[in-house]
């Protein structure tokens, strides 16, 4: 069982490279389905999301490779075999879900166990499969597993009643060779759906509006193989953020779109942190004033992103004065809460909503990664705790940051990774 463990207090200094973004690469990977040519991925982060979905198309029979070079991933889905996906690995990952799309395109046919993924809540496919039925596909549920069949996909007009993010990714990969336009309304807006978009309309499709809320894809008749390198990590980045805030100390970070994270930008300013920017997407971050308590809400992007909720709430957890985080976009999504409490913060919950009285001092103790982005939150939170921090179950940090704890050493944070 690995384990990450923390020592407080450090003051961070020097830079950190982000990757590219997990939430790009997911659907990108699951895009190359689409395509009988190679296709080549540069700095595909080695994160264990990746391995889950390229275990997958391997096991569909496609080859999937990775060198060390540049992170070179290629992939060649000539052979991939309709057959049905590893339920094991579908389990263990809910974007695995993503293959559906395109699985449907270039088949007609496709048969998925329900997706598994972070334990945050419900976290249905209602979307997607309204999405696919509109297209002309049928869809049958039962006994654990989904099935989508189409003779033809014809496009259509499809609402989303809520932006949901896979959702608009499966419907865009579903009608790329759909006859006629599709449309998808009130689409998720987020920067990876325009990374997507980018791809497939590199390897050859009519995809217009994405990262936007309308979105039109025109049918093509196929697609080429391409290289592509997926933007950066916001999410990555923006936990940098909140480390070099947590720690009172200065910091670059090398791999900032700064539009992209916009809304957590916006309210680290608000508590106090300074900003400035250099060229080549890279970003100064200043934590050393003093901080005010902030009231976030999570909303599909453009707003505050859910993903960067858990970490927030553990820079609140020590800033003075009453702060309010209300979370929209999952409804369980609060499960560090009492991790943190663990650590000696006070937060109370009522229904989405948490309420979190700063305290100077946090202190070190053993805690567990319930998610990914908790993890995430249990690292920050150990970089100030009194002590020692021991955190629990990284194997779900390892789901979507790169060496994690390298990068915070080579920060000057004091954290090493222990096997026991
Ligand atoms: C993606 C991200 C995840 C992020 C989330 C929200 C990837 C691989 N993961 O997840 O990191 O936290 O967006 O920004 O990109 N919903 C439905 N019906 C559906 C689909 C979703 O009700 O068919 C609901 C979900 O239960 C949830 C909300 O919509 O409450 C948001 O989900 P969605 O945007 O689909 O998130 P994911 O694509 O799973």
């Amino acid at each position: 069982m690995e384990k990450i463990v923390v020592k407080g207090v450090k003051e961070l200094r020097g830079e950190v490279n982000i990757s590219c973004a997990k939430n790009s690469i997911l659907p990108i990977i699951a895009a190359t389905i689409l395509c009988p040519e190679p296709i080549i991925i540069d700095n595909a982060p080695r994160l264990e999301d990746v391995e889950v979905i390229c275990k997958l198309l391997s096991e569909l029979n496609c080859d999937v490779n990775i060198s060390n070079v540049n992170d070179r991933l290629t992939i060649n889905t000539k052979n991939i075999v309709e057959m049905d996906a590893n339920e094991e690995l579908m389990r263990k990952m809910r974007a695995s879900f993503l293959i559906m799309g395109p699985m449907l395109a270039r088949f007609g046919y496709c048969k998925l166990s329900l997706p598994g993924g972070c334990n945050i809540g419900s976290r249905p496919i209602d979307l997607h499969l309204k999405g696919f039925k509109l297209l002309g596909a049928e869809v049958v549920i039962g006994h654990g597993f989904v099935e989508v069949r189409a003779k033809k996909i014809v496009g259509n007009r499809i609402y989303l009643d809520f932006p949901s993010v896979g959702a608009t990714e499966n419907i865009m990969m579903a009608s790329v060779f759909a006859e006629g336009t599709t449309i998808i309304e009130n689409a998720a807006e987020e920067p990876e759906i325009w990374d997507l978009a980018q791809f497939l309309n590199k390897m050859g499709a009519k995809i217009e509006g994405a990262g936007f809320g309308k979105i039109t894809i025109t049918g093509v008749k196929n697609l080429k193989g391409i290289s592509y390198t997926p933007i950066y990590d916001r999410i990555e980045a923006g936990t940098f953020m909140i480390a070099a805030a947590i720690t009172n100390s200065k910091i670059k970070i090398n791999g900032v779109n700064e539009e992209h994270l916009r809304p957590v930008i916006e309210k680290l300013r608000e508590c106090g942190i300074g900003f400035t920017n250099y060229k080549d997407h890279s970003i100064v971050v200043d934590g050393r004033g003093s901080k005010r308590p902030l009231d976030i809400k999570t909303l599909p992007y453009p707003g505050f992103p859910t993903d960067m909720q858990a970490q927030m709430m553990s820079l609140l957890s020590i800033v003075e004065g009453v702060s309010v985080i209300t979370e929209t976009v999952f409804e369980n999504r609060f499960m560090h809460v009492a991790e943190l409490q663990r650590m000696g913060a006070n937060i109370k919950i009522d229904g989405r909503t948490a309420i979190i009285e700063g305290k100077p001092r946090l202190t070190g103790c053993e805690v567990k990664a319930t998610d990914l982005r908790a993890g995430a939150a249990m690292i920050l939170s150990g970089l100030v705790a009194d002590g020692e921090t021991v955190v629990n179950d990284v194997y779900h940090i390892d789901r979507g940051y790169v060496r994690i704890e390298e990068k915070f050493r080579n920060l000057g944070a004091e954290i090493y990774r222990i096997n026991m």
